[in-house]
C-alpha cells in the first residue's frame, strides 16, 4: 500500500536539481519525456514520495552517489493526491545524495493548465500549432514528476526536441541547439537559478521577437509573426520597469534574458514564470490605431505586476499557498507604485483608488475571508487566487507605506528581499523585516495582523465637539440582517488615522498615531470648519461623520471642491453612498453631496459618482421602476451636462482627461443623449464607408461601435471585422459593442458562439455574459443561459476558475427579488452540497440579498429624485 497518507509531501527528501528532456508532438498532443532528479536525504528513509499526475511511467531507475550503479525500481501510485512513491533498493541515509530517473509519456493538456497545446489560425487562415505551460499553482506535476510545492526549490536543466520551423523558449537562455535526424532539433537551456516548480515554463511555437539589451539582460517580446509589429510598446515599458525595479529593490535581475510572450490562446491574464513571462495577446500587444489609453494602462499594469514577481515571488517565495497574498498583494501594490513613479502622466493612482473601492465592497460581505487563511486541498489553493489576495493585500501595503513613510517602507522591503533571496518565507518574515527597520518603535506585525487575519475592515465614526474629535471603530457590515453574524464579534483593528482639517482659509494635513482601541479622542489645536478623515483614502477603512460634520463637508464641496484633493472627493462620494446602502445616511444626502459635480474637474470623483448612481440605475431598471430610473439618470445628466458638452471626439489630452472623456461620452450615448448618438453614428458610418480603415479615436471607439451595432448593417459589418481584425484590443471593443445589443436573438447567439469556442474564444464568455446581464434585454437571458449550459461550462472552464466565478457573479449581481434569490439558491443546492458551499456561490447569494434589502429600504422613498 502507498506509504504516505498526507497531501503535503514528507520533508525527508529534498530535490536539488532536475534535468528534464521533452519531446512534444504538437499535432497528436502527446509528449515523451524523461526527468532525472538529484535529491538529498535530510533524514533516513526507505522511499521517495513526489508528485506526478497523468504520466505513463515506463521505467524508473535509482542510483546512489556512492555506488553510482543504476538500479531499476518499482513505483507505487496514489492518484488521489497526485503522488507516486519510489521504493528505494536500499535505505536512504541522511546527508547522502541520490539520483532517480523517470521515463514517461503523457497527453498534453487541452485545458490551458499544465503543459498544454492548441491550434489557431494564422492571418492566411492556415491552422498552426502551439504549446505552452501554465503551472501555477499545482500543474507542474502534470508535465513532469516533481516535488511540486513552492518551498522545494531546485535548479532545472531543460531540453526540448522540436520541429525545425518552431521556436522553443524556456526560463533560461538557450545554451545549444543540436540538429537531430528527420528535421528535428534539440534545444538545451542553461541551468536555472534555484527556483520553485510552479515557475518553470517552456513554449514551442512559431514566433518572432523584438529585443533590447538592458545592462546585460536581453529583454525580448515574442508574438506570432504577423503581430510582432504590435510589440514595441511592451518592450519599451518593460525596459523602463526593469530598470526601476532593479534600483528600487537594490537587487539586479539575475538572469541574462527576460522574455515576454503573447500567447495566441491563454486562459490566465498573465504569469510570472522566471525569465519567461506569458500573457494573453490582448494584454501585451498594443496597436496605436486601436488601443485606447485604458488598454495602455492595463498593459503597463500587467507587465509591472509580472515583473515585480521576479523579486516578490520568484526570488523570495511563500513557503505555502496560505501566504499567497504576500506574493500577489506585493506584485499588485508594485504595479501602481512603479507606474506612478515612472509614468506619472498615466495617473495610475486613479485606478488604484478605484480598485480599493471595489475590493472594500467585496470585503464588506460576510462571505468574505481573511487574506491569510490555512489551505490544504487543490480547491482551497485555487480559491486563494481571488481579488482579496491581490487588492486587499495591495491596499494594506499602501496603508502601511503611508503610515511608515516611503523610506522606511523601502528599507524594510530591501532588507526582506536580501535576507530571503532564493529561499521561502511566511508572512511573519515580512513583518519581522519591518520591525527590524522600525526598531521596535512600532510593532508592525501586531498591527498588520489585525488586518490580515481578520476579514472585513472597520467603519470609523467621527464626531466633532469643539476641539475634540470622538472616534469609534466597529466592523463595516454590508449585511445588516440580524443573525447573519454574531453582532458582538469583537472586531478590532489597529488603524492608522490621518485627517485634514480646514479653518479660515487654509487646510492642514495631519497624521496621528494608531487607534488600537474601540474608541479614542483626538484633540485639535483649534476649532475648525470641517475635518476629513483618512487622507486620500490611503487607509483601508470607511469613515462616517455626525450629521453636522457631513453637512460641513458638503458645504465645502459646493463652495470650492478643490480645497480637498481629488482622491478625498472621490473618497467622500464612495463612503457616503456605501453608508447610504447600509442605511446609516439617507440616500438623499448622498445625492446632495454629489450636487457639486458640475464643478468637478477630475476623473476619479466623476467615475465614482457614475459608478454609484449607475448601480442604482441598473437595479431600478431591472425591477421595472423605469420612471425612477429615468429620473435618476436625468438628475445625473443635468449635473454633468457642462462636462459632457466640453468633450471632443478625439484622443487628445492627458491620459486622465482621455479616460474621463471615455466615461462621459459612454454615459451620454448609453442614456440616449441625442447629439451624442448622432455624432457617434456619423463617425461609425464614415468608418464603415472606409471599410474600417479610417482611424477612429480609440478612447471612444467602444461607444461608437455600440451605437453602430444598433443597426442591421452595422452589426454585420462589426461581426465581419471581428473575424478579420488582427488586433485583440480592437476585437474586444467590437465584442463589447455586440454584447450590448438590445436584440435578444443576437445576445443568445453570441453567448452560444462563445461557448462553442470556435469563432469566439471561450475565454471571452465571462466578459460577454457580464456585458449581456448589465442591460435590461439580456439580464434574464444570461442567467438562463448559464443554467441551461452549466455542465458544459464547468466542463470547459472547470469549477472554481476565474471564468466560472465571474460568470456566476456577472449573471446574478443585479437580481433583487426574493424569487430570484430562491431560484439561484435552489439551482446551486441542486448541483451538490459542496458546490452550494463554495465561497463564490455564497457571495453571489449575499449580493442578491443585499440588493433585496436595498430595495426594501430605498425603493418607496425615492420620490425626491
Ligand atoms: N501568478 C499569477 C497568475 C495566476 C493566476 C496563476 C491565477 C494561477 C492562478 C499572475 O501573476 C497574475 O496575478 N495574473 C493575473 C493578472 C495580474 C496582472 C493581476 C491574471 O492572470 O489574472
Ligand atoms: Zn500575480
Amino acid at each position: 500500500s502507498f506509504p504516505w497518507k498526507q497531501m503535503r509531501l514528507p520533508t525527508a527528501i529534498v530535490p536539488l536539481r532536475y534535468e528534464l528532456n521533452l519531446h512534444p508532438n504538437l499535432t497528436s498532443m502527446t509528449f515523451r519525456a524523461s526527468v532525472t532528479i538529484s535529491v538529498q536525504a535530510l533524514q533516513a528513509t526507505w522511499n521517495v514520495i513526489l508528485h506526478s499526475k497523468g504520466h505513463n511511467i515506463s521505467r524508473v531507475t535509482f542510483m546512489s552517489a556512492v555506488s553510482s550503479q543504476e538500479k531499476q525500481v518499482e513505483i507505487l501510485e496514489y492518484p488521489y493526491h497526485d503522488q507516486i512513491a519510489i521504493v528505494a533498493p536500499e535505505a536512504l541515509l541522511a546527508g547522502c545524495n541520490y539520483t532517480l530517473k523517470i521515463e514517461y509519456s503523457a497527453k498534453m493538456s487541452s485545458s490551458y493548465y499544465g503543459f498544454y497545446g492548441f491550434s489557431y489560425t494564422d492571418e492566411s487562415n492556415e491552422t498552426r500549432y502551439f504549446a505552452a505551460t501554465q503551472f501555477e499553482p499545482l500543474a507542474a506535476r502534470s508535465a513532469f514528476p516533481c516535488f511540486d510545492e513552492p518551498a522545494f526549490k531546485a535548479t532545472f536543466i531543460i531540453r526540448i526536441i522540436r520541429d525545425e520551423q518552431y521556436t522553443a523558449l524556456s526560463n533560461m537562455p538557450k545554451k545549444s541547439s543540436v540538429l537531430l535526424e528527420d528535421g528535428l532539433v534539440q534545444d538545451e537551456f542553461s541551468e536555472s537559478v534555484k527556483m520553485s516548480t510552479y515557475l518553470v515554463a517552456f513554449i514551442v511555437g512559431e514566433m518572432k521577437n523584438l529585443s533590447q539589451d538592458v545592462n546585460g539582460t536581453l529583454v525580448s517580446v515574442y508574438a506570432v509573426p504577423e503581430k510582432v509589429g504590435q510589440a514595441h510598446h511592451a518592450l519599451e515599458t518593460t525596459v523602463k520597469l526593469l530598470e526601476f525595479f532593479q534600483n528600487y529593490f537594490e537587487i539586479q535581475y539575475p538572469l541574462k534574458k527576460l522574455d515576454l510572450v503573447a500567447i495566441p490562446d491563454y486562459q490566465a491574464v498573465a504569469m510570472e514564470n522566471w525569465g519567461l513571462l506569458t500573457f494573453q495577446e490582448e494584454t501585451l500587444l498594443y496597436d496605436s490605431n486601436t488601443s485606447s489609453v485604458a488598454d495602455r494602462k492595463l498593459m503597463s499594469k500587467i507587465i509591472a505586476h509580472e515583473l515585480a514577481h521576479q523579486w516578490f515571488g520568484n526570488l523570495v517565495t511563500m513557503q505555502w499557498w496560505n501566504d499567497l497574498w504576500v506574493n500577489e498583494g506585493f506584485a499588485t501594490f508594485m504595479e501602481y507604485f512603479s507606474l506612478e513613479k515612472i509614468f506619472k502622466e498615466l495617473s495610475i493612482y486613479e485606478d488604484f483608488l478605484d480598485a480599493r473601492f471595489k475590493i472594500m465592497k467585496r470585503d464588506s460581505l460576510s462571505s468574505s475571508h481573511p487574506i491569510s487563511s490555512s489551505v490544504q486541498s487543490s480547491e482551497q489553493i485555487g480559491a486563494m487566487f481571488d481579488s482579496l489576495s491581490y487588492l486587499k493585500g495591495a491596499s494594506l501595503l499602501l496603508m502601511l507605506k503611508t503610515f511608515l513613510s516611503e523610506d522606511v517602507f523601502q528599507h524594510a522591503v530591501i532588507l526582506y528581499l536580501h535576507k530571503h533571496s532564493y529561499a521561502s518565507i511566511q508572512s511573519d518574515h515580512l513583518w519581522n523585516s519591518f520591525n527590524e527597520v522600525t526598531n521596535q518603535t512600532l510593532d508592525v506585525k501586531r498591527m498588520m495582523e489585525t488586518w490580515s487575519l481578520q476579514k472585513g475592515f472597520p467603519l470609523v465614526t467621527v464626531q466633532r465637539k469643539g476641539k475634540e474629535l470622538f472616534i469609534q471603530q466597529e466592523r463595516f457590515f454590508s449585511n445588516m440582517e440580524p443573525g447573519i453574524e454574531p453582532s458582538d464579534a469583537s472586531h478590532l483593528w489597529h488603524i492608522p488615522l490621518s485627517y485634514v482639517t480646514y479653518g479660515g482659509n487654509y487646510s492642514k494635513y495631519q497624521s496621528v498615531s494608531l487607534l488600537d482601541k474601540k474608541s479614542g479622542v483626538i484633540n485639535l489645536t483649534e476649532e475648525v470648519e470641517w475635518v476629513k478623515v483618512n487622507i486620500n483614502m490611503n487607509g483601508y477603512y470607511i469613515v462616517h461623520y455626525a450629521d453636522d460634520d457631513w453637512e460641513a463637508l458638503i458645504k465645502q464641496l459646493k463652495r470650492n471642491p478643490h480645497v480637498l484633493s481629488d482622491k478625498d472627493r472621490a473618497n467622500l462620494i464612495n463612503n457616503i453612498f456605501e453608508l447610504a446602502g447600509l442605511g446609516k445616511v439617507p440616500l438623499q444626502r448622498a445625492f446632495d453631496l454629489i450636487d457639486y459635480l458640475g464643478n468637478e474637474t477630475h476623473t476619479a470623483p466623476i467615475t465614482q459618482a457614475l459608478f454609484q448612481t449607475g448601480l442604482i440605475y441598473d437595479l431600478l431598471e431591472k425591477v421595472g421602476s423605469t420612471e425612477q430610473a429615468l429620473r435618476l439618470i436625468g438628475r445625473v445628466s443635468k449635473l454633468l451636462q457642462n462636462q459632457i458638452q466640453q468633450q471632443t471626439w478625439t484622443d487628445e489630452g492627458t491620459p486622465s482627461m482621455r479616460e474621463l472623456r471615455s466615461v462621459l461620452l459612454e454615459f451620454a450615448c448609453t442614456y440616449k443623449q441625442e447629439n451624442c448618438r448622432t455624432t457617434a453614428m456619423k463617425l461609425f458610418d464614415d468608418w464603415m464607408a472606409s471599410n474600417g480603415t479610417q482611424r477612429l479615436p480609440t478612447d471612444v471607439m467602444t461607444t461608437v461601435f455600440k451605437v453602430g451595432a444598433k443597426t442591421e448593417k452595422g452589426w454585420s459589418f462589426l461581426w465581419e471585422k471581428y473575424n478579420s481584425s488582427g488586433s485583440e484590443t480592437e476585437k474586444n471593443k467590437i465584442l463589447q459593442a455586440l454584447a450590448s445589443s438590445e436584440n435578444v436573438h443576437r445576445l443568445y447567439w453570441l453567448m452560444k458562439t462563445s461557448l462553442d469556442g470556435n469563432i469566439i474564444q471561450t475565454q471571452k464568455l465571462s466578459f460577454i455574459i457580464k456585458t449581456v446581464s448589465r442591460r435590461f434585454p439580456g439580464y434574464l437571458l444570461a442567467w438562463d443561459f448559464v443554467k441551461e449550459n452549466w455542465n458544459k461550462l464547468v466542463q470547459k472552464l472547470h469549477l472554481g476558475s476565474y471564468a466560472i466565478r465571474n460568470i456566476v457573479a456577472g449573471s446574478t449581481y443585479l437580481f433583487s427579488t426574493k424569487a430570484h434569490l430562491s431560484e439561484v439558491q435552489a439551482f446551486f443546492e441542486n448541483q451538490s452540497e459542496a458546490t452550494f458551499r463554495l465561497r463564490w456561490v455564497q457571495e453571489a447569494l449575499e449580493v442578491i440579498q443585499l440588493n433585496i434589502q436595498w430595495m426594501e429600504k430605498n425603493l418607496k422613498s425615492l420620490n425626491w429624485l
